[in-house]
């Protein structure tokens, strides 16, 4: 049985290293360089070893191509793409399209693809079957399936193994086959009633922690403004033991899902004339947060940041990655340089971001934690600046939200 992974990112090469251990998979990817590193036994992915990688490119179990002709001896092709935003903030799905391009060109047998790339209810429907036929040559009944990933980069605790699965099929057959082939490796399968409902899931999900963190956003202001703590007066509410789940407050949201699928789900309700108007304002309180933190910094300093150096720690968009994708670091950045300030930044995990190096975690007149990598001391932190403010919480002795 042989397995073609398209997008070889933080999903599809998380789901190479558990798929490799029970079929031969050949990991598809548009970009030549990381086709190469893979081929190497280089993960560029936090979670996925570089050992297993070679381990599996040495027994046979895994190779990467770029070739489209590739994928054609494949049974099971599986979709991992980015779904981002377009310019306009609408849903763009053109990496979906490449990848059924890719699919409809090269594959002549009946087999089963499967999507995990995050959309909304009805892509797999309406999108991904219509355009792997159109781009096919002959008619070809394919099996059409969606399981929508729920990877969590970095994370230790949860993985492909323990994280229950979603699934379902556009026929039977398709979501049979589906389930045979996750529970190599997957404990816990569950089946929807239809694609739309597993794809509705996958945003409500995201959607749920976005709107979560924008309202925890909003009380810290209001915490704020009381001249309250607000992880002491969370701290405080978690002690309900239901009706309660604690979030902290912060920069904003980062990464390829929190910023983004609730605008999927957004787009589509409103297509739809539903109203999406608590998931608009959610991503604008998040959005707002790095302009209020910069404010708040001011306000501190005198009010005026003109010609201040800034020291911006941690520009990952979460804790122990190096993923800069949608980091609330790049909004931060953005309004201390409106405000006069002379800005650097340090992050040892990412290394270089937008061409520059991560400067030393010295010498600033202000530093503020956007995040807090294990990695980084927090006695360090507080020696970097005589000033130092903390979006995350956890520097000690800093001033904060
Ligand atoms: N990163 C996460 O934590 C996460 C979690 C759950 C779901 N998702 C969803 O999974 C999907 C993939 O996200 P990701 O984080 O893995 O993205 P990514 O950017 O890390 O990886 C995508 C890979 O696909 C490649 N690619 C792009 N177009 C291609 C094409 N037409 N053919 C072959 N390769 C192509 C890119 O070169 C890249 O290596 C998205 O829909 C995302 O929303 C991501």
């Amino acid at each position: 049985m042989q397995v073609g992974i398209i997008g070889q990112g933080y999903v599809g090469l998380t789901l190479t290293a558990f798929a490799a251990e029970h079929f031969d998979v050949v990991g598809f990817d548009s970009n030549q360089k990381i086709v190469d590193q893979l081929n190497l036994g280089h993960s560029h992915i936090e979670g996925v070893a570089s050992t297993l990688l070679a381990k599996w490119i040495k027994s046979g179990q895994f190779r990467a191509t770029s070739k489209g002709s590739d994928i054609k001896d494949c049974d099971i092709l599986i979709i991992a793409v980015p779904t981002p935003l377009a310019i306009d903030r609408k849903p763009d799905l053109t990496f979906i399209e490449s990848a059924c391009k890719t699919i409809g060109q090269n594959v002549s047998k009946p087999v089963l693809i499967i999507n995990e790339s995050t959309s909304f209810p009805g892509t797999l429907r309406n999108f991904i079957k219509p355009k792997i036929e159109s781009y096919s040559p002959t008619q070809i009944e394919h099996a059409y399936a969606i399981s929508p990933e729920r990877v969590d980069p970095g994370r230790s605790d949860f993985n492909q193994k323990n994280t229950p699965r979603l699934y379902s099929g556009l026929s039977l057959e398709a979501s049979e086959k589906t389930r045979d082939f996750y529970s190599k490796f997957c404990d816990n399968l569950v089946e929807v009633s239809s694609p739309e409902v597993a794809e509705a899931a996958k945003l409500f999900e995201n959607t749920f922690r976005q709107v979560n963190i924008a309202l925890v956003n909003e009380f810290a202001q209001i915490a704020h403004s009381l001249g309250i703590s607000v992880y002491e007066t969370l701290d405080a509410a978690n002690t309900k033991p239901y009706g309660f789940m604690k979030f902290t407050p912060s920069a904003g949201v980062g990464g390829h899902c929190i910023p983004v699928d609730p605008t999927y789900l957004a787009a589509i309700a409103e297509e739809h004339g539903a109203p999406a108007t608590f998931i608009r304002r959610a991503n604008e309180v998040n959005l707002e947060m790095s302009k209020y933190i910069v404010n708040r910094i001011a306000s501190d300093n005198g009010g005026n940041l003109q010609g201040k150096s800034v020291l911006v720690i941690g520009v990952a968009y979460k804790p122990n990655v190096a993923d800069v994708r949608e980091t609330a670091a790049e909004l931060v950045i953005e309004h201390l340089r409106n405000q006069g300030a002379v800005v650097s930044w340090h992050d040892d995990v990412v290394g270089i971001w937008k061409g520059d190096n991560s400067s030393p975690l010295h010498g600033a007149d202000i530093a503020v934690v956007v995040t807090k990598h294990d990695s980084v001391d927090e006695k360090k932190i507080l020696e970097s600046a005589p000033y130092v403010f903390d979006t995350t919480g956890t520097v000690r002795g800093a001033q904060g939200l």
